[in-house]
């Protein structure tokens, strides 16, 4: 029986993960949830937003589904996601977005660009390193080129132009895709910005370092109806976490007015990735026909709770035809 570990994390993590955890139990009764406990709320109790028992328990899962975290704009506070991510060397992070006109998948690198933690907050000078490596970006175009190989092709995401780092993220990403028989191009990242909402049609992977594909994925949040319906998976070779790609939304927490979509969805990704495509199918199914049904969030202009949104995917879920 699969073991998910279950991390609500803050704000609306704690709204949204209860609903998927309900969604995921419909679909498959024999999967266990245990908590984890992390995040900003766990530190201002206890002083530690993370412990190493917390990462074990993680790592010992066959997966895990994280909410979201608070994480303070202060020097001393790093962040307990991107620890995370490095902890578990989840290098991938995979982050589909359907919607609209657009069907295309951002493949952002995870572990390194300008997340390197190699930084310094001096009284007059901060600097933050922006670490590409040969292998970072061997694995991460590996990844990404497998993906375009199932879908249609590849976009290379960069600014090679200024920064010299990514003339390495180019030349590495070219190479793999070459070698792996992989349509491709390439564009500049803010031109991308903006080509991507107006011709969204013309994407399918693309592939960026870290903070490019963390903007691009807000960014492209749009095509997809907002923030509230974006899912992600942080996939490396022996771990996997799952979580929406909106944080934890303080303005919405504990109100019953976030969008759960985002979740259940990251959910479906979890199950996927456990093998199981057909319960991902359909619970992506039974999120479609209850949007079609008008049933929606206040982000998407309607008046359903986050508990209710919830309810009315279960209960579509209960109304398949077979
Ligand atoms: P955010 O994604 O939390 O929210 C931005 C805005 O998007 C919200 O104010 C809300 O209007 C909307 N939104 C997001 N998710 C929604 C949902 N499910 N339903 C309805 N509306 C939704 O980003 P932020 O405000 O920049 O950050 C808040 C906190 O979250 C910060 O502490 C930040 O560091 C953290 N954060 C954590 C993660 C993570 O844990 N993976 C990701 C992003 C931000
Ligand atoms: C995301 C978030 C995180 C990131 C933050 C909270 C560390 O914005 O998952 O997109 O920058 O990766
Ligand atoms: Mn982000």
């Amino acid at each position: 029986m699969p073991r998910i570990a279950v991390a609500e994390g803050d704000g609306i993590g704690k709204d949204v993960i209860p609903v998927t955890v309900r969604v995921l139990k419909t679909v498959r009764p024999d999967l266990e949830f245990f908590p984890v406990e992390l995040g900003y709320g766990r530190w201002e109790r206890t002083g530690e937003a993370i412990t190493p028992a917390e990462i074990r328990a993680m790592k010992e899962a066959d997966a895990v589904l994280f909410g979201a975290v608070t994480t303070p704009p202060n020097p001393e506070y790093r962040s307990v996601v991107v620890r995370i991510r490095k902890e578990l060397d989840l290098y991938a992070n995979v982050r589909p977005v359907r919607g609209g006109e657009a069907d295309l998948v951002i493949v952002r690198e995870n572990t390194e660009g300008l997340y390197s933690g190699i930084e310094e907050v001096g009284p007059d000078r901060a600097t933050t390193l922006r670490l590409i490596t040969r292998r970072g970006s061997e694995r991460i175009a590996r990844f990404a080129c497998g993906l375009a190989k199932e879908r249609r092709h590849l976009t290379i995401g960069h600014k090679a132009n200024v920064l010299k780092a990514d003339t390495l993220f180019r030349e590495v990403c070219i190479g793999v895709a070459e070698e792996a028989g992989v349509a491709f191009r390439e564009k500049f990242i803010d031109a991308l910005c903006l080509d991507v909402l107006q011709h969204p049609r013309e994407y399918d992977v693309i592939v960026t370092e870290n903070m490019f594909g963390d903007i691009l994925s807000d960014v492209a949040a749009y095509l997809a109806g907002g923030l509230g319906m974006l899912p992600s998976g942080n996939i490396g070779e022996t771990h996997a976490l799952f979580e929406p790609v909106h944080g934890s939304a303080p303005k919405h927490a504990g109100r019953n007015t976030a969008n759960p979509v985002a979740a259940v969805r990251s959910g479906a990704m979890l199950l996927g990735h456990l093998g199981d495509r057909v319960s991902a199918a359909r619970i992506e199914d039974a999120i479609e026909r209850t949007l079609a049904a008008g049933v929606k969030t206040r982000d998407l202009g309607g008046t359903a709770g986050t508990v209710e949104m919830g309810d009315a995917i279960i209960a579509a879920l209960g109304r398949e035809i077979t």
